[in-house]
């Protein structure tokens, strides 16, 4: 399943044991401290030990605190490489990539970008194309900034609906065969969208989407905000760059150990890539502050070294996680949820990084488990469903595994009545593209009267988190029915919804 030990420092060429934008940093912070360097520019706290924040987080973190176009950071004065670049060279390089762009408004900001970048390149990907409408296959399960990519960027959706465990609530990701099968149907995508690994650790097949997506013709671009950390160790499943994916975002601050909000976009090898790159560098300009900060762009640099340097304490962490699970085996109550994995066709490798386990053994929904465990034993995880609780262990890092194991052998025996997820409704058919939806004239009217309008709004239903209804699609009363029902259910939810229960609607004010 993987070459050994893809990304780490002995297969490069470069010195991955050097951060070399977080030590500018902490050179000049250093200077900052010792009054050498004494600023009169923003940010404007100036790193006075008397200001609010200096007193609140401690005068260290305000002596790190140096904006962008700073000599030496990131600006040289005679246009040589500066520490920035270099940084971004080694990020490249440990994911495999040619390019990598550094972002401080999450992998949200890298979807937009990559959305406004295949539109900005779509008369180069599909010269005879149809300018006003530019078709991109997309799974429907992906993250929200993806549409709202879609919608600024006037991309049309093909949603193609990924595999669902109804069972768990759980959405894994395409196959190689629904891919091939939605770019047969519509020959004029100009890309491919999906995201992998999924929320629950599932890993699409990679190599398979990207060889489809290149024998029609267009690239791949894949959402990897769950794997900054594939692919840097040989117990890891390679991540989506060195399998073929042509652009990659990544929420480093996930598991691969960066400072929350903070994440990277990979440009990949190959004739797509080099089309698609200079259109990222400009799409993600107009979406990115002027005032990036420089705390969360070191902390990138850091995460690379440590992933690249650290196969160790991967491995460390891979074990701690593997011992959590054997320890939850022995009792009948939990299951591994990914132990089941390998029985379905459209996971192909599983992230061991997550901790999902099947909660209904012992009476009590995923959401009280994780409600006993925080309040009880102190403990956080990641997310709840009715049926499980996922936790996550970054890459590297230790938890404390026995605490986890006692606080879930301690759980009482409950009684809940737990709700089976329903098969999930077909979507409405598609009368208006997204973007215009999104921006035309709209109403809110009854659930009810919204059945056979179009919907102005996206709402997904939590658990499984697919979007049942998107801007432009026909609304219609099963998917009515469904989302009542999951807004109804315990600690069930509906994304997008204009009130928790889904009682009104907002449709296009228009009927066509
Ligand atoms: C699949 C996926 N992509 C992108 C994002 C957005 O990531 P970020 O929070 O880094 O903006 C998320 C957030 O959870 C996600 O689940």
């Amino acid at each position: 399943m993987n070459d050994a030990g893809a990304n780490t420092s002995s297969t490069s060429s470069l010195d991955h044991s050097r951060a070399p934008f977080a030590e500018a940093l902490a050179e000049l912070a250093k200077a900052s401290h010792a009054g050498e360097f004494v600023r009169a520019s923003v940010p404007g706290h100036l790193a006075d030990p008397d200001s609010g924040v200096a007193r609140f987080f401690g005068s260290d973190l305000t002596h790190l605190d140096i904006a962008p176009l700073t000599d030496g950071l990131d600006a040289d004065p005679a246009g040589g490489a500066t520490p920035l670049d270099e940084a971004r060279q080694l990020a490249a390089d440990a994911w495999g990539g040619q390019r990598t762009w550094f972002l401080t408004g999450g992998a949200s900001q890298g979807n937009l970008a990559a959305c406004l970048a295949l539109r900005s390149a779509s008369s180069a990907l599909a010269p005879n194309s149809d300018s006003a409408s530019v078709d991109v296959v997309v799974q429907r399960s992906v993250h929200s900034s993806v549409m709202d990519g879609m919608a600024l960027a006037g991309l049309h959706p093909i949603a193609v609906m990924p595999a669902v465990d109804a069972d768990r609530g759980m959405a894994h990701g395409l196959t190689p065969e629904l891919l091939d099968e939605a770019l047969h149907n519509d020959p004029g995508a100009i890309g491919v969208y999906v995201v992998s690994p999924s929320y629950f650790g599932a890993v699409s097949d990679i190599a398979g989407l990207a060889r489809v997506a290149h024998a029609h013709g267009v690239p791949l671009v894949v959402d990897e905000a769950w794997g900054a950390h594939l692919g840097f160790h040989p117990d890891l499943p390679l991540n989506a760059l060195r399998l073929g994916a042509d652009l990659v975002i990544c929420s480093t601050h996930k598991l691969g150990g960066s400072l929350g909000q903070s994440a990277m976009v990979h440009l990949g090898r190959g004739p797509w890539a080099e089309l698609l790159g200079d259109h990222v560098d400009r799409t993600l300009r107009m979406i990115t502050s002027t005032s990036e900060s420089g705390l969360l762009i070191a902390s990138l640099d850091l995460a690379r070294r440590d992933l690249m340097t650290s196969p160790e304490q991967i491995a460390d962490s891979v074990q701690a996680v593997n011992e959590i699970r054997a320890a939850l085996r022995q009792d009948p109550r939990f299951g591994i949820v990914t132990d089941d994995f390998v029985n379905s066709a459209e996971v192909f490798a599983i992230d061991p990084m997550r901790v999902v386990i099947d909660t209904r053994g012992t009476g009590l929904t995923g959401h009280e488990v994780r409600h006993r465990l925080f309040h009880h034993h102190g403990m956080q995880v990641e997310m709840s469903t009715d049926a499980v609780i996922v936790g996550l262990i970054g890459a590297g890092r230790r938890v404390d595994g026995d605490r986890l194991v006692k606080g879930l052998r301690d759980m009482p025996h409950g009684n809940a009545q737990l709700v089976a997820l329903n098969r999930l409704p077909s979507p409405g058919d598609r009368l208006m593209p997204l973007r215009q939806a999104i921006f035309a004239e709209s109403e809110l009217v009854s659930a009810t009267a919204a059945v056979g309008r179009i919907s102005a709004d996206s709402m997904a239903a939590y658990p499984p988190g697919v979007p049942n209804v998107l801007p432009g699609e026909v609304v219609t009363a099963d998917n009515i029915a469904f989302l009542q029902a999951a807004a109804a259910a315990p600690h069930g939810y509906v994304r997008g919804a204009h009130d928790p229960a889904v009682d009104q609607v907002r449709v296009l004010a228009t009927r066509l």
